[in-house]
């Protein structure tokens, strides 16, 4: 069966869709019978007092659920592309998250069970964790940082790196987010880009069992990242020789322990910046993706309530990083507004073994998994032995985020890790939607494998040509949401001209995604794939172009272009086609330019297959011919170990006129 993500079609104005899936599965009347959305009328009514009477709704929503130390004036400004929400209130995100739980009676209810990949555990109940993050608010401001001033973060996935956020947005301090899997030239163009003033990062982390020095990548990036003025380290590793710069440089529990944590939370304009995410477009720099206050406040805790049916006895496990923009809404802001109890997990999932996850569920009697389809398919690798050791009982919802979820794993994660019992949302989101769009509701939505079904309230889609025109049901074209919703991006730091021309100025009037989808006959919707040049490598975005960048970079590159191939685990695959100059062909320069990737940008971009080209096939104008390149791609000889210089020219030339 074709995957139910399709192909990574470019864009036409007709895309075919090619999977057949007619399996439903209607929520089990247990489920129903407990859930906070129960009935279809419930869903309808919410929905259609989202769409005809947007700022009413969104007025009862942010009065009930969000903390104001000043009300608003106005709920929602728009004038495409700019939206403010709430407009002249004052509130906080870290008080939403951790006063007003205190404040409601629930101080003493865990907040974080954390476990490191070493085994070694800690819970913080919400009482603990904000004393936690005033001591490291109070830390920051000691370091000279004050609201607006921008903090880069990166550290392992251990409790301080969600202390280090609820700090920032304490003080109202930017955070940025960089996953710890990034390279020192890619912080420090974030550095840069976002002219951050601290570093927070740890001298370590642990990956498999082995210790990545993350302080080292820092002090490399640093050297190259004028703007900023101190870093600070937390001890996870306990590695004593991290070199430490007199004057920048200063250990956690120098400046924060000794803290008195009392820090009241400072009451910020709605508006005001809650962080930036870098994340992949279609042109070769990322993009710094602006969130404000209230309004993703509210979306992320609204959408968790919706989608998630979180009740007080739940355990809560999103397995993301909080490096990837479901770790700031599902890890922290979405759950934690929402007094939920989550579970936090540093390591692999195949560390010691191939059951670390489904011993964490049984362990902490996990109710709701939230975890990715690239995951779900290296569990299917693995072999269901691991599964079946472990008591998956606590169970009784399951999510999938990052990428389509196939059918087929859709079936494993239902009967596996489900039990048949479990309803799965497959919720469609991006970095810039700031929360969960569209999602089946799970205690009323029958779901069909690989469709994320129906929008959430507050979410306008619209599925339109190249003229902007409606198209029909079942057939594809570009995903648009025609009104602002509290959750949407603010822009693009620094860069406002990049996010009209991304966003707003293919169909006038509308957020366009950037994802092409369809609906079908009950109206539900099918992602499609990308409409730009960004490839999805487990459930992650990376534009192709950053990565040719890298690779020309390297003096034996003189062109490179790179496409996503079908991959089996990863979801895409990444194939890089390059011509060189003064260098042999060979495996150790293939070799070679696999790590120089690395280097440049991360881990992740790491080309899968490199190919040497004689030429790459251009059209007369002088584009590079992507498409042809997917086919060649993802063709049956693939790659192998040829050290000879493939000549597609002829290709070009019988492609000449697409
Ligand atoms: O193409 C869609 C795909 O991931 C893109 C967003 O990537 P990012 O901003 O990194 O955020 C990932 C986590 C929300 C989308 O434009 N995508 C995400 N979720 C799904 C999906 N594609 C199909 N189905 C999904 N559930």
């Amino acid at each position: 069966m074709p995957d139910a993500s399709g192909s990574a079609s470019s864009s036409s104005s007709q895309i075919d869709h090619v999977l057949i899936e007619d399996r439903k599965f209607p929520p089990p009347s247990e489920f129903t019978a407990q859930a906070v959305i129960s009935s279809e009328a419930q869903y309808q009514e919410l929905y259609d007092q989202a769409a005809n009477n947007r700022d009413g709704f969104w007025d009862a929503q942010a009065k009930e659920n969000l903390h104001w130390f000043k009300p608003y004036d106005k709920v929602c400004e728009f004038e495409a592309p700019n939206a403010k929400w709430f407009v002249g209130g004052q509130t906080n995100a870290s008080y939403n998250c951790l006063d007003r739980n205190i404040d409601a009676g629930i101080g003493d209810r865990a907040a974080i069970i954390w476990e490191g990949e070493p085994g070694d555990t800690r819970t913080l109940t919400y009482r603990e964790l904000r004393t936690e993050v005033c001591k490291c608010a109070e830390a920051m401001i000691e370091l000279g940082i004050g609201t607006g001033d921008v903090v880069s973060i990166y550290m392992p996935m251990t409790p301080e790196l969600a202390i280090t956020m609820l700090a920032c947005a304490r003080i109202g301090a930017v955070h940025s987010v960089i996953f710890a899997g990034f390279s020192a030239e890619s912080i420090a163009d974030r550095n840069n880009d976002a002219g951050a003033k601290l570093v927070i990062t740890s001298d370590g982390l642990y990956r498999r069992g082995k210790v990545l020095p993350l302080k080292a990548t820092v002090d490399e990036a640093l050297a190259k990242s004028p703007t900023v003025k101190h870093c600070l380290v937390l001890k996870r590793i306990g590695n004593d020789d991290v070199p430490m710069k007199t004057g920048r440089d200063v250990w956690w529990h120098d400046v924060v322990d000794s803290q008195p944590g009392t820090l009241p939370a400072t009451p910020l304009d709605s508006e005001a910046s809650l962080f930036i995410l870098y994340t992949s477009g279609s042109t070769g720099k990322p993009k710094g993706i602006r969130h404000t206050t209230a309004g993703y406040n509210l979306w992320a805790k609204k959408t968790f309530q919706w989608v998630f049916d979180h009740r007080d006895d739940d355990v809560y496990w999103c397995t993301a990083d909080c490096g990837w923009i479901t770790g700031h809404s599902y890890v922290v802001y979405g759950p934690m507004s929402a007094g939920a109890t989550c579970l936090m997990y540093e390591g692999a999932p195949n560390h010691p073994a191939e059951d670390r996850f489904w011993d964490l569920v049984e362990k902490y009697k996990v109710s709701i998994l939230y975890t990715a389809p690239t995951a779900i398919r290296a569990f299917i690798k693995w072999g269901d032995e691991h599964v079946e050791k472990h008591d998956l009982s606590s169970l009784r919802l399951l999510g999938s985020v990052g990428e389509g979820i196939n059918p087929e794993a859709w079936m494993w994660y239902h009967e596996k890790i489900g039990g048949k019992k479990c309803p799965i949302v497959d919720t469609w989101w991006q970095t810039e939607t700031g929360g969960i769009m569209m999602s089946p509701l799970p205690g009323i939505t029958a779901t069909k494998p690989g469709s994320c079904t129906k929008p959430l309230p507050g979410v306008i889609p619209k599925i339109v040509d190249e003229t902007g025109k409606p198209v029909e049901d079942n057939h594809g074209g570009m995903l648009c949401i025609a009104e602002p919703w509290p959750g949407m991006l603010r822009g693009i730091w620094g860069d406002d001209d990049r996010f009209v021309e991304q966003y707003w100025a293919t169909v006038p009037g509308m957020y366009l995604t950037g994802d092409n989808a369809r609906q079908d006959e009950d109206g539900y919707y099918w992602i499609m794939g990308r409409i730009d040049d960004v490839i999805n490598v487990s459930g992650h975005r990376l534009s192709t172009i950053e990565v040719e960048s890298a690779l020309v970079s390297h003096p034996a590159v003189c062109e490179a272009a790179v496409v996503g191939r079908h991959d089996d685990l990863k979801g895409q695959a990444i194939a890089a086609f390059v011509t060189i100059r003064d260098a042999q062909p060979d495996e150790a320069l293939r070799k070679e330019l696999k790590l120089h990737v690395r280097k440049q940008i991360g881990a992740l971009a790491q080309p899968d297959d490199i190919r040497f080209t004689a030429t790459l096939p251009k059209t007369r104008s002088g584009k590079i011919m992507r498409r042809l390149l997917r086919d060649v791609a993802s063709g049956r000889e693939i790659v192998g170990d040829t050290s000879t210089l493939e000549d597609l020219s002829s290709l070009a030339k019988l492609n000449d006129e697409d």
